[in-house]
This record gives C-alpha cells, structure tokens and sequence, in this order.
C-alpha cells in the first residue's frame, strides 16, 4: 500500500506492506522506493516493510537547497513516529541509503536492532569528488537530471547476464529522469560534505551486515570489506554477476542473504 504522510509539512510517499517487525528500506540517489520492489514482496510476508521515497524523490515534496544525510536521517525518525512504530527496527541502506544509515545508527541508536548496508561507502568524498558534485548541481537545475543519468546509468550496473536485465535498466533510467531536480542538486550537496564514518565504525554495536555487488563500480567489493572488517559485529557478503544496484540486479541472491542475517 502506497501511503502520503504529513511529517513536519513535508508530505511523505511511503510503501507500507506486511505486518510484524519493522525492516526500513532507504533507496539510494537519485531513486525512489521502488528500486526495493522485489525486497518489499518477499518480506511483507514476514515483516512490516517501510520504503519511504526521501525527501523530494519520488512523490515526497519537501526538497531543499541542500540536504545533509543528518537531515535525511532525522526526516526517517519522525516519519516512524508519524507512522507509529514503536519497538526497534532493521534498517537497510543502500548508497545513499548507506550514508543516512550511518548518521541514523549516530542519532537514533535506541530505534535500530540491526543495520544493512549495501553498496555504500564509509569515506567521505575526496576534495575532487565533492567540487563534481556541486558542479552537477548547477548543471541539474539548469538542464534537468539528463546529465546525472548519463554521468551514473554506465557506473551502476554489472554486465547484463539475464533476460531481466534491460527492464532493471528502464526501470532505473526511468527513475532517474523523473526525479525533480532540485532534490538531485539538494542531494548533491548535501553527499558533498558527507562526514567520515570510518573512525566511528569500530564502535558500531549493532549487528551489521555489509552487502555489496561484486562488479560495483561505485563502492568496490575491496573498500567495502576493509570498512566491514572495523564494525565489530559484521559481516562481509559479495553478491556475485552484480553490480552497484545489487538488490534489483540479483533479488534472489540478496533477498536469501537478508534473510538469514535478519533471522539469525
Ligand atoms: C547512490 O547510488 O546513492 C550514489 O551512487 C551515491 C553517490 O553518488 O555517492
């Protein structure tokens, strides 16, 4: 069921399947909920599933000049208030995704039972990185998301080895080209001056599993190991013929390895 949600004059487009405990799906940039499609129908079976479309993706209004994933992250929190839920949640990230679970592990610890990165970094952008980001921008408001699609859409997929694979890529262009610009540059920015998490990681006490594609190109399999292995209750698990969106690429193999880090 797709729900609108007032959350602090920001309404919200949230999927709102299943009964039982709450897992939270954060999309990554410059998507919307429906990137978790496959996870939302194999775990409304066994759980409340929660995927918001963040704030100016998707139908959610509400975008800024800039966005912080400190912001993004609050946003989440009192969207679950606005939703009552109540006892603690499984929160699983992906990219963008990832960098608002970090902060969200930061600033509302006592809400999360587990955490779920996938294909995420824990380093913050390089000088190089960031000035890019605030270059695209000013491109986006000016010429629309045309020229993110085609800066990201070849970084974002392993080779294509199914029959699926064309409709996965649509789908993610699709998603792309309809995002509202001013929530890309907002992103943009606010990803720019994104902090480090790595010296926080060992600290971390949550259970943790570290998911990523083993062609991604974005976060690589060797960076995202080397962060898992700081988070002292983690573990490391490489989704193999995908890429940077894994969950969509394989949703067999990741929906398996959620589900037996969710269970265990
Ligand atoms: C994402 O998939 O969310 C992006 O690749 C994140 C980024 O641009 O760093």
């Amino acid at each position: 069921m797709l729900r609108d949600i007032q959350v602090n004059g920001v309404q919200f487009r949230v999927a709102d399947e299943g009964l039982g405990p709450v897992i939270l799906f954060v999309h990554g940039f410059p998507l919307n909920h429906s990137m978790w499609q496959a996870q939302i129908e194999e775990f409304s079976r066994t759980h409340r599933v929660i995927a918001p479309d963040l704030r100016g993706f998707g139908g959610t209004d509400g975008a800024l000049y800039s966005v912080s994933m400190e912001q993004f992250a609050d946003d989440l929190a009192e969207l679950l208030d606005a939703l009552a839920v109540e006892g603690p949640i499984i929160f699983c990230g992906l990219s963008m995704g990832g960098y608002i679970a970090w902060q969200f592990a930061q600033r509302h610890r006592n809400r999360l039972s587990k955490l779920i990165v996938c294909d995420t970094r824990a380093a913050a952008d390089s000088p190089e990185a960031a000035a890019n980001r605030l270059k695209m921008a000013d491109i986006v408001l000016r010429e629309g998301p045309e020229p993110v699609a085609w800066a990201m859409m070849p970084k974002l997929f392993a080779q294509c080895s199914s029959d699926r694979c064309p409709a996965i890529i649509a789908s993610v262009r699709q998603m792309v080209m309809t995002s509202n610009p001013v929530a890309i540059a907002a992103a943009h920015r606010g990803m720019a001056v994104r902090p480090d998490v790595t010296g926080w990681l060992p600290t971390l006490d949550l259970p943790t599993l570290v998911l990523c594609g083993e062609h991604d190109a974005i976060s690589p399999a060797s960076e995202m190991k080397s962060f898992a292995e700081l988070i002292p209750d983690s573990e490391f698990a490489l989704i193999a013929e995908a890429g940077h969106m894994a969950p969509m690429e394989q949703p067999q193999a990741v929906n398996a390895v959620l589900r037996r880090f969710i269970e265990a």
